[in-house]
């Protein structure tokens, strides 16, 4: 399977199935759909596929489209909740169209994940696996921003269903529909998982030390919002309340990133997201050598070592 030709496809794919008589649903959809992206989900799951012997693009095409169509359906969702304005380098739906159609863009897409996988029987209990995990993953997090009561463990859970859960289950889509042994099955299952956690962190140093032009989207939001990675570490309750003391003149948030900046903690967000992509890395090595397995290790270091 030749792998650029294979995500063309995915490409062609997303585009095709959100055609809709209603102009907003379409034109928004197109509009996220076609401003790229990096498209790791559905690379997890095109590579996964091959790496246990699947060969036949069009079984793996309709999987790999619908991964990532749940993944841009909860970025809409998701600049809504965040209050985003830029998202792959473009204004977010919300920016242009407003919350409501933007809402709604987000459903749309993820109502085509039903029509793309209705063939696929059982992969559809992965599919609703995986997504219920991202919905809690997401609410837990806001539950913690909310109450200031983020720390390393909450975060630890959070991450792993709201980030890693998707790219476990797009691996294991992957590997089932390439019918790979349950012992490969389980190997790409934990590689996803691991990759999507590193993923998550580095995520969360680049919303921090990056700005909103090379991220493609709106950079810094973290912090305000009392989340990720570095709040976490500090504790964001706690934390906040000694900034304010210490510095009653200056933005409890500016304050925090200030002393998050200052500190190791960006440098032991890269350290640990360095150490999962190995453990993701491990996984592989009871797959027999192929392109695609030489494939997965390479972007296990690309979750890490990025810059956007
Ligand atoms: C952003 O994901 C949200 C996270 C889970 C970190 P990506 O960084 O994969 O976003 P795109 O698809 O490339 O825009
Ligand atoms: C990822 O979280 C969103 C989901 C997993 C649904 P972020 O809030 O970190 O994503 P970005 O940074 O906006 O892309
Ligand atoms: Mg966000
Ligand atoms: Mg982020």
């Amino acid at each position: 399977m030749d792998h650029a030709k294979a995500l063309q496809a995915v490409e062609r794919l997303m585009i095709e199935i959100v055609e809709s008589e209603v102009d907003v649903l379409r034109e928004a959809s197109r509009h996220i759909l076609t401003a790229g992206g990096k498209r790791m989900r559905p690379r997890v799951t095109l590579l996964a596929y091959e790496a246990v012997g699947g060969d036949q693009l069009d079984v793996v095409l309709p999987v790999a489209a619908a991964v990532e169509l749940v993944h841009t359906a909860t970025l809409v969702h998701d600049d809504i909740n965040d209050h985003g304005l830029v998202r792959r380098g473009r204004q977010t739906i919300n920016a242009i169209w407003g919350r409501t159609f933007a809402l709604l863009t987000g459903d749309f897409l993820f109502t085509k994940v039903y029509t793309l996988m209705a063939p696929y029987g059982d992969l559809n209990v992965i599919f609703a696996q995986m997504t219920s995990e991202l919905v809690e993953g997401e609410t837990l997090q806001a539950a913690a921003a909310k109450e200031g009561k983020l720390n390393r463990e909450t975060y630890a859970c959070i991450i792993a269903k709201k980030t890693a859960a998707l790219f476990a289950g797009a691996a294991k889509l992957g590997a089932k529909l390439g019918n790979g042994t349950p012992q490969q099955v389980e190997a790409l299952y934990q590689y996803g998982f691991n990759l999507g956690l590193a993923f998550q962190i580095v995520d969360d140093i680049l919303d921090l030390i990056a700005d909103s032009q090379k991220l493609g989207k709106t950079a810094g939001i973290d912090v305000a919002q009392g989340k990720g990675f570095a709040v976490a570490v500090v504790g964001n309750g706690a934390h906040s309340a000694v900034v304010v003391a210490e510095e009653p003149a200056e933005d409890p948030a500016k304050a925090l990133k200030r002393k998050l900046l200052e500190g190791s903690y960006i440098e032991e967000g890269w350290q640990q997201a360095r150490q999962l992509a190995a453990i993701a890395k491990r996984q592989l090595d009871c797959l027999p050598p192929s392109a695609a397995r030489d494939e997965l290790l390479r972007l296990a270091d690309a979750a890490v070592e990025r810059e956007y």
